[in-house]
């Protein structure tokens, strides 16, 4: 197939470089890629991949048989919706569909709707309205922007003084006529799983960890996400079928009535709490660095997988990937110095060689926030790179991700030391 990939992150890499281990063979092409993204794929240059009608005559004049989005911001500019009108297809949802991500409180009226489980929450414009309901509630609650914030626009909040504070600084910042969603918070174990769905099909993919704080222990602020492992020992495929029942499955059929059928990958944030597995996000898109530690473990023609979804091939989308057994993986994210805040970015990357389709292990480099620079290698943003180890369990791949971490050189790199910890042995 010919395919594009957009986007320039760890996680498009990753794609890339697991559709370049199709057993198909395809002709693989990344818009705006980085500077790894050359060892799996040609670099399309001077596309803007935020330019819907850009994209699709991109993509008309290529004949492209796939294009697979990976970023929100590219799904939620409306990209697969003039894709699909140009009749490519596209693995990634439409603009409507990926409200579920892109507005929380449509989120959570649509989860509402359709019974799944997620933390009571309220919707305000207005900062006075926001204030009173949260003067009467007995807990702090969690303070959620009703936008795109890139990680920035939650706040779990300890008193309800820091909820106040939050509402305020949101607000003030925020366009005329932004909202606030006020929300209960949850207490339990987080996951991220994952599900292909096309509108009323939804088949399980898997679920992974994420670490979103920037320090060991989960101290610091939040970030994109710092690292990840896969499996998760205690989410395991029978919570996974529970939660396609409890969640996939409701939402799915519930944005089919609504005439914005979901198509891509979907992603929920759960909260595993007493009551069961409860929604604290949907995503329109792979996580950040979750498909890093996915993509090496799935087992099936990604390509075919994706287009199958695209069309909604029942047939073809069931068990066309598994996540493969008795291997796990653990990935680590290295950022700049400054990362999340102000990360400084132009310096010297060594000792890290991006994965290319020969490489299967014991690790594998992921680029995100790399460019070229003469032989060599410059870092051009806040997240850098992801080392991912794979091993047959999560104490190898541990030993094997910080292992690669070790060889690497960036002056100032910051990651963390514990990702993986809570489930390795020793
Ligand atoms: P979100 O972007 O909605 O996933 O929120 C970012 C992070 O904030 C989540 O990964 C959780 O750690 C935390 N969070 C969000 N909502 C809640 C909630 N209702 N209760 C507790 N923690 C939450
Ligand atoms: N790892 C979190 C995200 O991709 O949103």
């Amino acid at each position: 197939m010919r395919i594009l990939v957009l986007g320039g992150g760890a996680r498009e890499h990753a794609i890339a470089w697991r559709l370049s281990r199709d057993e198909a063979g395809h002709r693989l092409r990344i818009a705006p890629g980085n500077g790894g993204t050359p060892a799996v794929a040609e670099t399309v240059g001077d596309l803007d991949v935020l330019d819907p009608v850009a994209v699709a005559r991109h993509a008309s004049r290529e004949r492209y048989d796939l294009v697979a989005i990976g970023p929100d911001a590219v799904v939620a500019a409306g990209v697969a919706d003039a894709l699909r009108q140009a009749g490519i297809p596209a693995f990634g949802p439409m603009r409507a569909a990926a409200r579920l991500e892109s507005s929380k409180a449509h989120a959570k009226e649509q989860m509402r709707r359709a019974g799944v489980p997620s933390a009571a929450a309220s919707t305000f414009s207005d900062a006075d309205a926001a204030l009173a309901h949260l003067r009467a509630l007995e807990r702090p609650p969690v303070v959620k922007a009703d936008w795109l914030a890139a990680g920035k626009g939650v706040v779990v909040a300890e008193t309800h003084e820091q909820a106040a504070d939050a509402v305020r600084s949101l607000l003030d910042g925020a366009a005329p006529g932004a909202a606030l969603v006020l929300e209960e918070r949850l207490e339990g174990r987080e996951v991220s799983a994952f599900a292909l769905v096309s509108d009323r099909v939804v088949v399980p993919l898997g679920a992974a960890r994420d670490y979103k704080r920037l320090g060991d222990g989960d101290a610091g602020p939040n970030t994109g996400g710092m690292g990840a492992y896969a499996p998760v020992p205690w989410f395991g495929p029978r919570e996974m079928e529970a939660a396609t029942a409890s969640v996939f499955e409701p939402i799915a059929w519930r944005m089919s009535r609504d005439g914005a059928p979901y198509r891509g990958v979907l992603y929920a944030g759960l909260m595993l709490t007493e009551r069961g597995p409860m929604v604290l996000e949907f995503n329109a898109r792979f996580g950040d660095p979750e498909a890093q530690v996915l993509m090496p473990l799935l087992d099936g023609d990604l390509a075919a997988a994706m287009l199958a979804t695209t069309t909604g091939d029942r047939s073809a989308m069931d068990g066309a990937l598994g996540l493969r057994g008795g291997a796990a993986a653990v990935g680590v994210v290295l950022a700049s110095e400054g990362y999340p805040g102000d990360p400084l970015t132009g310096r010297a990357l060594t000792g890290a060689d991006p994965a290319g389709p020969d490489d299967a292990g014991p690790a594998l480099c992921f680029h995100a926030g790399t460019r070229a620079d003469g032989d060599g290698t410059a870092t051009s943003g806040g997240r850098v790179v992801t080392f991912v180890g794979i091993g047959t369990d999560h104490t190898e791949a541990r030993e094997r991700a910080y292992a690669a971490i070790g060889q690497a050189e960036l002056d100032g790199g910051q990651h963390r030391s514990d990702v993986g910890l809570e489930v390795a042995a020793g």
